[in-house]
């Protein structure tokens, strides 16, 4: 079964196509990093026009690539939440309207559940990428880390999943992109923070760790702040000099200290959280999913201190991809319901738990 996936929840436009939940036969990114770069973070109108610009070439080249006609495709599966609005509005539109053009059932996904998905893809036509030997099994522990989310998520089967915990405040990769903000370094913040703290002392910096009652939530805002603190302090200034002057006074050696201090302890968060939760439930697999799932650090300290192996998805299936979209849309056309190609509108903020294809239960 060879499932259309379409993404355009942010500022990724994606399509790509995907046969039985495993294989991908073509994926095709098209990134507006370079066009945000310069504002320093995504702005939503330029996203959406930029969306509207290219999804049907990209949608297009996704069939070229992988050698297939509207008759090879079985199904369409589109991102209608969560996101920017009008971001989501074009990638959902194209979706509905290929749907009816084309005769082809419709599936709603939901963006943060699909990076989930990326783990579930095992074979790639045509590519060397480092792959997972094979498919996570349930009970799947998920952790999920992005710009705008940052959850623990135990998986019962497909559609069946609650929520241990998540985020207080800010996703730890806004946490990312903010310190490297402060710091002067380029968006996305993940990325330029890693390459920065290579040359940087992690234990420079004594930075503080959230203490929550919820042993899986998280909270990432008193990081940031303790880092601009810090910052603040090492150039000599107190707490009213504004943070957009700090870039200047910042010298190579602080930054990459700074950005080694505030990598080691956010990920050091994420990993306690993960193996309490796994030791507290047990799961057969541990995936981590969302951009900040690129992370080299993040999959060192996880596999170094995790009972079980775990395996991980190639960075470009963890950042935003439309692969995703279609491994998991392969699991809605087994277990879950269609939706109306004339109805289906998007949700901007949506938490997965609360999607419809959840209460399916579905094992
Ligand atoms: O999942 P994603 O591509 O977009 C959504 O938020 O849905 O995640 C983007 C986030 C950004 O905050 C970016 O800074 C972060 O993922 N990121 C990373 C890395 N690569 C991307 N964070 C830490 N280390 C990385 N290598
Ligand atoms: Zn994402």
């Amino acid at each position: 079964m060879k499932i259309l996936g379409i993404e355009s929840s942010c500022d990724e436009t994606a399509a790509a196509i995907v046969e039985d939940g495993f294989r991908v036969l073509s994926s095709v990114v098209n990134s507006q990093i370079d066009i945000h770069a310069q504002y320093g973070g995504v702005v939503p109108e330029i996203a959406a026009r930029s969306h509207i610009e290219v999804i049907n070439p990209v949608i297009r080249e996704a069939l070229t690539r992988a050698q297939c006609s509207w008759d090879d495709i079985d199904a369409i599966a589109v991102t209608y939440a969560p996101g920017l609005v009008g971001s989501l509005l074009v990638g959902t539109l194209a979706a509905r309207t290929l749907a009816i053009l084309r005769n082809k059932p419709l599936y709603a996904i939901h963006h943060v559940e699909a990076h989930v998905y990326a783990n579930f893809i095992t074979e790639s036509n045509g590519s060397t990428l480092q792959l997972p030997s094979k498919q996570p099994e349930f009970p799947l522990l998920a952790l999920i880390v992005s710009g705008g989310h940052t959850q623990l998520v135990l998986f019962h089967g497909h559609g069946d999943y609650e929520l241990l915990g998540q985020t207080q405040d800010d996703a730890v990769g806004e946490a990312f992109d903010k310190v490297a903000k402060i710091l002067g370094l380029p968006y996305p913040g993940g990325p330029s923070i890693t390459a920065a703290a290579e040359h940087g002392d992690p234990e420079k910096y004594h930075l503080p760790k959230a203490k929550l009652d919820n042993p899986y939530n998280f909270s990432f805002s008193g990081l940031k702040t303790a880092v601009l603190r810090a910052v603040q302090h090492a150039v000599g200034k107190d707490f009213t000099f504004p943070s957009h002057e700090l870039p200047r006074l910042v010298n190579d050696v602080q930054r990459a200290d700074f950005a080694a201090s505030f990598q080691r302890v956010a990920v050091e968060t994420l990993v306690e959280r993960t193996l309490r939760a796994y030791s507290d439930f047990a799961p057969r697999s541990v995936v981590i999913a969302g951009g900040v799932a690129a992370n080299q650090e993040l999959r060192r300290q996880l596999s170094a201190r995790l009972p079980i192996a775990i395996e991980y998805a190639p960075m470009k299936f963890c950042t935003d991809n439309a692969v995703m979209i279609a491994t998991l849309g392969f699991f809605h056309a087994q277990y879950g319901t269609p939706a109306d190609p004339y109805a289906l509108d998007v949700v901007p903020s949506l938490s997965m738990v609360n999607t419809a294809w959840n209460s399916a239960k579905v094992l």
